[in-house]
């Protein structure tokens, strides 16, 4: 055996090298700089003495590795270091592809860009099918290009049309998944890892090849066509100057065959340019918030019963996303009736989900209708998601906390009613809590945890770690109107309307907002949304000084709410708004101005109050929450990278416009 600080090499008897990636100090393994050395000296010395044949593998519970150490690609001082950092990782996977005898990779759990990458160096790859297995190149993610080898090997692996629709999306496959697409080549449960490499490494079967048809893409008079029409998908959904990496990726693959290094520095598709664009500073700190909120989850739950009460729009989706994540559910409403269509749902979830029969049965069985409510005396949280109304939920919590256990948890979902009203009468008002989902549940990734000035600190942290054993995000916020999200979200959606009101064509409005960088205009959200649902929360958070938009009322007068109906702001066919014309050539940075401002000062105001922990927990909530334009970082870092000045002037020559609504708050000299 031969010890390196993150390596350790065992030969066995049949001359096969077992090389086991542990990460010194570090639960996960991630590839350093020095980690990465050490590797290049593991390959010299295999390749000065080669055995049979060689296995890699983690010795990491959580998977095989996570890519490269974001935290020293963060540290560095100039883009040209990133150079470097990419240059010694192709270097050395390079010698791992170069080694003169069988390798294959075995890989378990989380297998992400450079995990991927020096699996791709292997000759062959082994998975896991448990269902924890990930394996991705995410890096378009964090707005760079997969730089050790990936861009080259997965093309040449599975054909360019599969390894493109990886890398463009950083969408993560799961083993089976893997094996269809021929990026593994055996898919065995992990205990069967060591018979399955050792027959591998014995009698090596021939290396995996697209198929002809697959292949041809990557000739070279195909390649630019390919090219061409891969660009053309990508800009229908993210334009260059937002997010540049996954038009470098084409370029990449296109003009350098997927090497990195042989990329001129001032070329857009470098390393070098992507490092020094705004956008990559900012995914990057958004990925680094993502830890820190689901570190906010860590910890052991003892939630294992949930009850759900009410089986509508959130509740039904909420106790179907429970019961995906492993939970046991019960789940009460009126009558049976207003249950069966959640199930009906949670089923049509968990087929697309979970494919295989046994698994969705098992999900299924885990979901309980349960009308009489017995599941309120043996579940260790209730989720209560009945209608928005403060004297029916609270009449509701008379009648099932006498029958609760006296550590279990009562959550409201509540999107807009203050606990410390909703805690009233309560024997126990401590264990109150907000647990604020949205919609639709199974897309969302945020969880608002609420914190009435009555609830304990234990309960709040219970309810964080709830959160992320359910695969989402959990952010601590204080129970004020509107909480966090909606209290940003409602003053950017209100003034769009008012500029709808005074004339301006709802396409253009919308694409002033894309053009600032919203996934979605705030016109075709408010449909989306339903004008009903807006309209309440509108109503619910409107200040003095205010305006209350009257289109959005007379359409839910007509019953016309959006999408949901057909009708709304645009009319929805097929799914789809039907906009009349494109935005022509107003100048929209003006517009987005004007709607962008009140979230900014809404988002400051949050911060001031102490609604959420600080301003980078804000920016994760909004991004999370409502998707606000990731490439500038949330509402905080916008106003800060803009410069505030620069934004207090906007404010200002807005409010002697508009009115109060503009008014900067007091904040702004904080932040
Ligand atoms: P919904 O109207 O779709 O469903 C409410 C369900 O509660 C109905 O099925 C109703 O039969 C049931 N119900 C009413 N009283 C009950 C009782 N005493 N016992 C058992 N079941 C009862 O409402 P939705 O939209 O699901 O909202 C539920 C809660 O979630 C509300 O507090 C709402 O503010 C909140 N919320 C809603 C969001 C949305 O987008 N719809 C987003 C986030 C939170």
């Amino acid at each position: 055996m031969q010890n390196w600080k993150h390596w350790r090499l065992d030969i066995d008897a049949d001359n096969l090298a077992w090389l086991t990636f542990d990460r010194a100090s570090e639960s996960t393994n991630t590839f350093s700089t020095e980690g990465l050395n050490e590797l290049s000296g593991v390959a010299t010395h295999l390749a000065a003495n080669p055995p049979r044949g060689l296995a890699i593998l983690s010795a990491k519970d959580n998977g095989f590795a996570a890519g490269a150490d974001i935290d020293e690609f963060t540290s560095f001082q100039n883009a040209e270091q990133a150079f470097t950092f990419t240059t010694l990782g192709n270097d050395v996977f390079d010698k791992i592809a170069a080694l003169p005898f069988p390798t294959v990779a075995l890989i378990h759990g989380f297998c992400m860009g450079g995990g991927t990458e020096l699996s791709l160096a292997c000759r062959y790859r082994i998975i896991d099918d448990g269902a924890k297995t990930k394996m991705a190149l995410p890096e378009v993610m964090i707005g760079i290009v997969p730089g050790w080898g990936g861009a080259k090997r997965m093309p040449a692996l599975i054909g360019v049309l599969a390894a493109m629709d990886l890398m463009l999306t950083g969408r993560a496959v799961d083993g089976r998944k893997a094996k269809s697409i021929g990026l593994v080549d055996v898919l065995v449960p992990r205990r069967h890892f060591t018979n399955a490499a050792q027959m591998l490494l014995k009698n090596p079967p021939p290396l995996h090849h697209p198929s002809f048809f697959a292949s041809m893409a990557e000739w070279p008079m195909f390649r630019g066509i390919v090219a061409n029409i891969l660009r053309k998908q990508v800009t229908k959904k993210a334009r260059k100057d937002h997010y540049p990496a996954p038009y470098a990726i084409i370029d990449l693959w296109e003009k350098y065959d997927g090497d990195p290094r042989t990329v001129p520095m001032d070329d857009p598709a470098s390393i070098v340019s992507l490092s020094k664009h705004p956008t990559t500073a900012n995914l990057i700190r958004i990925f680094k918030l993502q830890d820190r909120l689901k570190a906010l989850g860590n910890g052991d739950s003892d939630i294992r019963h949930v009850h759900v009460i009410g089986a509508g729009v959130m509740g039904g989706d909420i106790a179907a996303w429970c019961a995906l994540r492993g939970l046991k559910v019960t789940l009460q409403d009126l009558d049976h009736a207003r249950i069966a269509p959640a199930i009906a749902r949670a089923a049509t979830l968990y087929k697309r989900r979970l494919k295989l029969p046994h698994l969705i049965q098992a999900a299924m069985d885990r979901l309980m209708p349960d009308v009489k409510g017995d599941g309120v005396a043996h579940c260790d949280l209730v989720i209560e998601a009945i209608v928005e109304n403060a004297e029916i939920k609270k009449k509701l919590y008379a009648q099932i906390e006498p029958r609760m256990k006296a550590t279990a948890i009562l959550a409201s979902n509540t999107s807009s009613i203050p606990l410390q009203e909703l805690s009233q009468g309560l024997a126990r008002p401590e264990r109150l809590v907000g647990v604020h989902f949205f919609n639709p549940v199974a897309m969302m990734m945020l969880v608002e945890i609420v914190q009435g000035p009555q609830t304990a600190p234990e309960v709040m942290k219970a309810c964080q770690i709830f959160t992320k054993k359910i695969d989402k995000l959990p952010v601590p916020v204080k129970s004020a109107p509107g909480f966090l999200v909606n209290r940003i979200l409602t003053p950017y959606m209100t003034e769009a309307q008012v500029m709808l009101e005074e004339g301006i064509p709802a396409e253009v409005i919308d694409a002033a907002a894309r053009d600032f960088g919203m996934p979605m205009g705030p016109i075709e959200l408010a449909d989306t949304v339903g004008l009903d649902v807006g309209l309440a929360v509108g109503r619910e958070l409107a200040r003095p000084g205010w305006p209350q938009p009257k289109k959005i009322q007379d359409l839910v007068a007509a019953k016309k709410l959006g999408k949901k109906t057909g009708e709304g702001f645009y009319k929805w066919v097929n799914g789809k708004p039907q906009k009349s014309n494109g935005s022509g050539t107003v100048d929209l940075a003006p517009l987005w101005m004007r709607m962008t401002l009140p979230a900014v000062n809404e988002a400051v105001a949050c911060v001031r109050e102490g609604i959420v922990g600080d301003a980078d927990l804000c920016d994760a909530g909004v991004i999370f929450g409502t998707g606000f334009a990731p490439q500038r970082g949330g509402p905080i870092q916008y106003l800060r990278s803009a410069g505030k000045e620069k934004l207090l002037a906007e404010m200002k020559a807005l409010e002697a416009k508009h009115g109060v609504r503009f008014a900067p708050d007091a904040g702004w000299a904080a932040i």
